[in-house]
């Protein structure tokens, strides 16, 4: 055997390694607290802060705590919030007509947080599923979603949303042709500067039931939602939704869940070159924070990886439940 001593390589990669500045130099993707979106949980009443069972360390806030909350890290830069109304059940019908109320839960929301922070950007879903009384993101007759019928509703909540300010419409149901007839109706109504974030790539997953716990939706499900949301085994699919979006008149489109499906990210931001968003959905979270409430892995170091994983697949921003964490990390 002959052991040949190994001389200077022509290339050392780890040069650009060494230090910390080097490594920042080069460094290709970097993010900041204005990528971030951060989803909140709202709720009836005053004076309200309900943990989330299913995701330790979110809460369910009641408006006048959610402005509080909202406040504080509006303070320190975050861009924009994303309110999902948890109904009360008695709020909740078979016709959604609740999902239109100009009074609802998360129309006054809307109201209360663009009059005390009218920079901060409100994004609202558009989906059925907080007011219906199975769980569903459309209307459900003999037990099939109904498609052309839901649209109608959507047109209608829509417009609710954008009458009371919300900056950012985020059609999260995945019914054929929601995003055009949104954006006809926003037109006709005057409504021409209001952005459409449109879930277009939404997989049917099980990771979204702590998000179905928080609005009160999971138990009441009836069946899964196959039927509109996307085969987690297609990716072309995903292409298609996107491309129908942008035709339809999205103006900038999202990737849900987050981590496993980083792949349709890159092949979206590559095939389209608009802006995409990642939801880093409820499942997400609480396998993450589970982890670091054991202490199996560090807190600061582990978010901010997933964060980067994002920027790194192409994303320009994430709906993160981290998102105070985060902010509180940049900041100091
Ligand atoms: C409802 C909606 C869901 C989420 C956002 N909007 C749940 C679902 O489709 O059943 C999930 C978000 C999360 O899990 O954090 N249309």
């Amino acid at each position: 055997m002959k052991i040949v001593a190994y001389r200077f390589p022509s290339s050392r990669p780890r040069r650009l390694r060494r230090s910390k500045n080097i490594r920042n130099l080069v460094q290709e993707t970097s993010f900041s607290i204005s990528d971030l979106i951060w989803p909140v949980f709202i709720c009836e009443g005053t004076n309200k802060r309900v943990e989330v069972k299913s995701m330790p360390g979110v809460f369910r806030l009641s408006i006048d705590e959610a402005l509080k909350e909202i406040g504080k890290f509006h303070q320190l830069d975050l861009p924009a919030v994303a309110l999902f109304p948890c109904v009360p059940e008695e709020d909740k019908s078979a016709d959604c007509s609740n999902a239109w109320n100009p009074d609802n839960l998360a129309n006054r929301a809307t109201k209360a947080i663009k009059k005390e922070y009218p920079e901060l950007l409100v994004m609202l879903d558009v989906a059925l599923d907080p007011y219906n009384i199975n769980g569903h993101d459309g209307l459900v007759s003999d037990g099939i979603i109904l498609n052309d019928e839901t649209i109608d509703c959507l047109g209608k909540q829509a417009l609710s949303h954008a009458a009371s300010g919300a900056d950012i419409i985020g059609p999260s149901d995945m019914m054929d042709g929601r995003v055009g007839l949104i954006r006809e109706n926003l037109e006709a109504n005057g409504y021409k500067d209001v952005i459409i974030l449109s879930y277009s790539a939404k997989y049917a997953s099980s990771f979204y039931s702590g998000f179905r716990d928080a609005v009160g939706a999971g138990s009441l499900l009836v069946g899964d939602k196959k039927s509109y949301q996307l085969d987690m085994a297609n990716s072309d699919e995903a292409l298609r939704m996107v491309q129908r979006d942008l035709e339809e008149g999205a103006d900038m489109v999202m990737v849900k869940p987050g981590l496993p499906y980083l792949d349709i990210c890159r092949r979206v931001k590559d095939t389209f070159n608009t802006p995409v968003f990642a939801y880093q959905v409820s499942g997400e979270y609480s396998m993450i924070q589970n982890a670091i409430i054991q202490g199996l892995v560090p807190e600061e170091e582990t978010v901010i990886e997933t964060m980067t994983s994002f920027k790194r697949a192409g994303c320009a921003g994430v709906l993160t439940y981290f998102a105070p964490v985060i902010i509180k990390y940049l900041k100091e």
